[in-house]
């Protein structure tokens, strides 16, 4: 079974919400993928998600309450394929973590050429935009780990 990595900053706002839809995703698909979430920074370790991101989940039957945020580390290259980063900030923080070229390789931004932006400090809406971001590319990052 091939596996996803979903990476942001603070595994609280957009990395918990993508590893939901992603697991969402795959069910839908009926297809198996295992999928987990961290964050580059350690501030919110062992926190649940961010009530904004759960709120947002809830509301498109994405239920994220058993979050629990940990630390992106070097060893998550040796039990992942994927390592999906938020934006272009996680992309150079997981990079300098890169052991090898193979690691380097493992690394993909969820938007392909953009960032997923940080709605931490925002309004509330940014949350629903940020739902509707990640399940635009859900299916096709599902797909790409079946390949
Ligand atoms: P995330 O959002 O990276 O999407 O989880 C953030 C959460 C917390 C902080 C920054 C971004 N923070 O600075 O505590």
């Amino acid at each position: 079974m091939k596996r996803v990595l979903c990476v942001c900053l603070g595994n609280i706002c957009r990395s918990p919400l993508a590893e939901g839809i992603l697991k969402a995703k795959a069910q839908e698909l009926q297809v198996s993928v295992g999928i987990a979430s961290a964050g580059t920074a350690g501030y919110h370790i062992g926190s649940r998600a961010d009530k904004r991101s759960e709120k947002v989940g809830k509301r498109y039957n994405v239920d994220i309450s058993n979050h629990k945020a940990q630390k992106f580390k070097a060893e998550h290259f040796d039990e992942f394929d994927i390592i999906l980063v938020m934006d272009q900030m996680n992309y150079n923080d997981v990079s300098s973590l890169a052991r090898n070229s193979e690691d380097l390789k493992k690394i993909k931004l969820y938007l392909i050429e953009e960032d997923v932006e940080d709605p931490y400090y925002g309004e509330e809406d940014g949350f629903e935009k940020m739902y509707h971001i990640l399940e635009s590319k859900a299916e096709h990052w599902i797909r790409t780990a079946l390949q």
